[in-house]
């Protein structure tokens, strides 16, 4: 069976960057949110960043503390060449999210279309204590899964979709949601995704 890395990196390696099925030209949602309830000194984790465009709208924006977490090397590499003339902004983890180690304390961890990739109870788990090991008190963490009406696997892989009733117990106590939307995600090959976003305030 081919592991996570291998998979991953296999698809940015074979397909054009723009024409893969999660990709933004701009990540409005996160972006909005991400405005609304950080400063622009503060630390940012996008954790399983791919290579996302959200970067590139908060360096533009005047964000200058941006940590990127990817576990593919090709993808992470793209990010690294295309962001190169702003590289002292930013912090290049290629790393699996569930072995990430780090002394940093973020404000605000964004994922969108990383963490309902866990379909195993103890990677969620992992996962889960990650963030609130490296997540501040009171700081945010914004997610986006598909959505139950959405899509139930993305790149030939089975994905986990939420909803707030899912979601929530899951997280646990540690964590208020502070609000949520849906979007519907225009695939390349003309259909759609139904996506949650979900905003959370650890305590
Ligand atoms: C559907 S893509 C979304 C990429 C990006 N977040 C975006 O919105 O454009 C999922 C990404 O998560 C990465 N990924 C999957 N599992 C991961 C893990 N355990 N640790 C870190 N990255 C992971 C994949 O390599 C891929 O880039």
């Amino acid at each position: 069976m081919t592991d996570t890395l291998t998979h991953w990196d296999k698809v940015y390696r074979s397909k054009n960057h723009t024409k893969v099925s999660w990709y933004q030209d701009h990540a409005t949602i996160s972006f909005d949110w991400i405005l609304e309830c950080t400063n622009k000194d503060d630390s940012i984790i996008d954790v399983g960043s791919g290579v996302s465009i959200l970067a590139d709208n908060l360096l533009d924006e005047g964000y200058s503390n941006i940590s990127l977490l990817e576990l593919s090397p090709t993808a992470i590499q793209a990010t690294e060449d295309r962001l190169a003339d702003q590289s002292d902004k930013i912090s290049f983890y290629n790393e699996n999210i569930l072995d990430f180690e780090t002394d940093t304390q973020y404000d605000l961890w964004h994922d969108r279309a990383v963490f309902h990739f866990l379909t195993d109870e103890k990677e969620q788990q992992t996962y889960i204590k990650k963030l609130n090991q490296y997540l501040k008190p009171k700081g945010f963490f914004v997610l986006a899964t598909f959505a139950p009406t959405g899509p139930k696997q993305c790149s030939d892989l089975n994905i986990v979709q939420y909803d707030t009733d899912k979601i929530i117990p899951l997280l646990g106590n540690n964590f208020t949601l502070i609000k949520t939307t849906s979007e519907t995600h225009p695939h390349p090959n003309g259909s759609t995704q139904d996506f949650n976003y979900f905003l959370f305030q650890k305590h």
